[in-house]
């Protein structure tokens, strides 16, 4: 089963330059978005930012957005918008009542953002980090010592393994530890479904940009019972753009205050409806599931053919390396040849995203590359 790829590339313009394997921070801008953003600017030219009904017109998309969320499974009004996962982090770590020398537990290969935001709150607070090797050695940590927080990936943007958040948060809650989920890989990858991870953690962050083909500038954070009775209302408005020094230790791949150009929610908000709806009508979330399913099938069978080793195949993105070129350096050919990958930053790894763009001759195009650049014939 091939999806009719003209009307993903008459509706996604970049699509029609390259050849996507990538979910990474940029998202897609659909062709839609352009026309209502026009909408927008002709009316506000009309009648002047200072007429009314301005931020009626601003808002125009809200009821849809709710609209959508509900249909996903929760309810809006119980949902905190943000505009990017690394401010959703920032947010819920902000959220919680840290005091002097409490422990907030991370893996060690934990997402920047996630560890810029304990980060922040190590410096606020005075609080420290406790780093564990893996999953099991978290639960042994928690389990043998107080620790007050823990953030973790739903899906490890490294390798695209899925953890089990429902088993962690039943374990945090019975030792009184506050739960935050980065959920940034998971939505549109493993599930469409929202319902699937309430009441699985206290703060679940989730966005749009990955796996909803949307522009940047839109997420949200849902946030148990649990997290609202503690969390002082206070915090509720705080707004996370403020930037953050990077502490001497510690090396980033990317510019920190990144962080703060993410207040981009309008196109954000018109770009999910447009392409949930697209998602919806042309595809069908349950046919896009199992398109994905059979496309990283046959993936992995080429990859087999063509003796590569693939890390992981929870979900889906996976995660593999060349034994004769560094991960940038794949990146940098493949993308000479009009296909966009990505370096999983810090490990050897280049990443692949098995999205509902991608079809059989996209995959047999990408071998084709790979053994090109790897002169095998
Ligand atoms: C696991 C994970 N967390 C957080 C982020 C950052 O998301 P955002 O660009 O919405 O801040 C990413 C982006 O690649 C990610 O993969």
């Amino acid at each position: 089963m091939d999806f009719n790829t003209k009307a993903l590339k008459d509706s996604f313009p970049a699509l029609k330059k390259s050849l996507y394997f990538n979910t990474g921070s940029e998202g897609l801008f659909p062709r839609n978005t352009y026309k209502v953003l026009h909408r927008h600017l002709n009316r506000v030219f009309k009648y002047g930012g200072s007429h009314p009904d301005y931020f009626k017109f601003i808002n125009l998309y809200n009821e849809k957005l709710k609209l959508i969320i509900e249909e996903m499974g929760v309810n809006y009004n119980d949902t905190i918008k943000v505009a990017s996962i690394s401010e959703g982090l920032n947010f819920s770590f902000n959220m919680f009542p840290f005091k002097k020398n409490d422990k907030i537990l991370l893996l060690k290969n934990e997402f920047k953002t996630v560890v810029l935001a304990a980060i922040c709150c190590v410096k606020k607070y005075e609080c420290e980090i406790i780093w564990a090797d893996s999953i099991e050695h978290a639960q042994k940590i928690i389990t043998e010592q107080k620790i007050h927080a823990f953030a973790v990936s739903h899906v490890s943007y490294i390798d695209g393994k899925v953890n089990d958040i429902k088993g962690l948060y039943s374990l945090c809650k019975e030792k009184d530890v506050f739960f935050i989920v980065d959920g940034a890989q998971s939505i549109g990858n493993i599930t469409w479904n929202l319902k699937s991870v309430v009441n699985c953690s206290d703060m679940y962050v989730w966005t749009t940009h990955k796996w909803f083909l949307s522009p940047r500038g839109l997420a949200f954070i849902i946030p148990s019972q649990n997290a609202l009775q503690k969390c002082s209302p206070v915090c509720l408005n705080y707004f996370a753009t403020k930037t953050f020094e990077t502490p001497d230790n510690i090396s980033f791949t990317g510019n920190i205050s990144d962080m703060s150009n993410h207040a981009n929610n309008f196109n954000g908000e018109i770009g999910f409806v447009q392409t949930y709806k697209f998602i919806k009508k042309k595809i069908g979330f349950d046919n896009a599931l199992k398109q994905n399913n059979s496309n990283k099938e046959y993936f992995l069978k080429m990859a087999k053919e063509n003796n590569i080793e693939i890390k992981n195949t929870d979900s889906f993105l996976l995660a593999f390396k060349s034994s004769k070129y560094t991960n940038e350096q794949i990146v940098d050919k493949f993308y000479r040849h009009g296909i966009i990958i990505r370096t999983i930053p810090n490990t050897e790894f280049v990443r692949v995203s098995i999205h509902i763009y991608i079809n059989r001759s996209m995959i047999n195009s990408f071998f084709k590359i790979w053994k090109k650049i790897h002169k095998i014939n």
